[in-house]
């Protein structure tokens, strides 16, 4: 083997070494008392998928931008959210979630809405990681986001300029299906 091949190998593993050791994790926080979230509360299934690991990593939820995981995510909302948040987001016993109004200001981003359904907030909203798992928050997260009817201009850090692109306000529509490239936890009835 060329000294060349064999040094652009070499720094080629150092690089993939380096990368798959660099977990960074973010943390999270009570919205409330601010506390540290420990995410081995979470529930044993759901904690492996692509996008609860990304979600991890970085605080973005990749079911966002994927129209194949809307059906799903309106499931979760409707099984453990609409009760108190109303059928969609508007608000009954529990906040409106769909609009620009925010007790938490953390509601704004992905990761302070992942903060206060995992940990809970006060009275009636208690902590969702014994009812739901990862995955299924992350999935309804994506319908509540989905289920955003103002401006899209005043909606929140969520709305990254990428998603901006392809976002509608929310006119009451019905999820579409996921098709056959869906992923794994956004097939219905799998
Ligand atoms: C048993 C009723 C109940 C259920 C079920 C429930 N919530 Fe809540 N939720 C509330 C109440 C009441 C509040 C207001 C709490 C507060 O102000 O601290 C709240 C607050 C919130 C907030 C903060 C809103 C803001 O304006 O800052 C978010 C986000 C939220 N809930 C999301 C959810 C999601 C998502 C689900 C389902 C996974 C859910 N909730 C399930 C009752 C509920």
């Amino acid at each position: 083997m060329k000294k060349s091949v064999r040094a652009a190998l070499a720094a080629a593993l150092f690089c993939a070494t380096a990368v798959s050791g660099a977990h960074a994790q973010q943390t999270f926080n009570n919205a409330v008392t601010g506390e540290t979230l420990n995410l081995d509360d979470a529930m044993p299934e759901g904690r492996d998928t692509q996008a609860v690991k990304t979600f991890i990593e970085s605080g973005e939820n990749v079911y966002l931008g994927d129209k194949n995981c809307l059906a799903k995510g309106e499931q979760a909302f409707l099984a453990m959210c609409s009760g108190c948040h109303g059928q969609k987001a508007e608000g009954k016993l529990g906040p409106g979630l769909n609009d620009t109004h925010w007790t938490y200001p953390q509601g704004r981003t992905d990761k302070g809405l992942f903060e206060i359904i995992f940990g809970g907030a006060q009275g009636m909203m208690g902590p969702m990681h014994g009812a739901m798992t990862l995955d299924e928050m992350l999935l309804a997260m994506a319908w509540v986001r989905h289920l955003y009817k103002d401006d899209p201009a005043e909606a929140g850090e969520w709305l990254t300029a990428d998603l901006a692109k392809d976002f509608k306000p929310y006119k009451g529509e019905p999820a579409p299906q996921p098709g056959a490239d869906a992923p794994e936890s956004c097939k219905i009835g799998g």
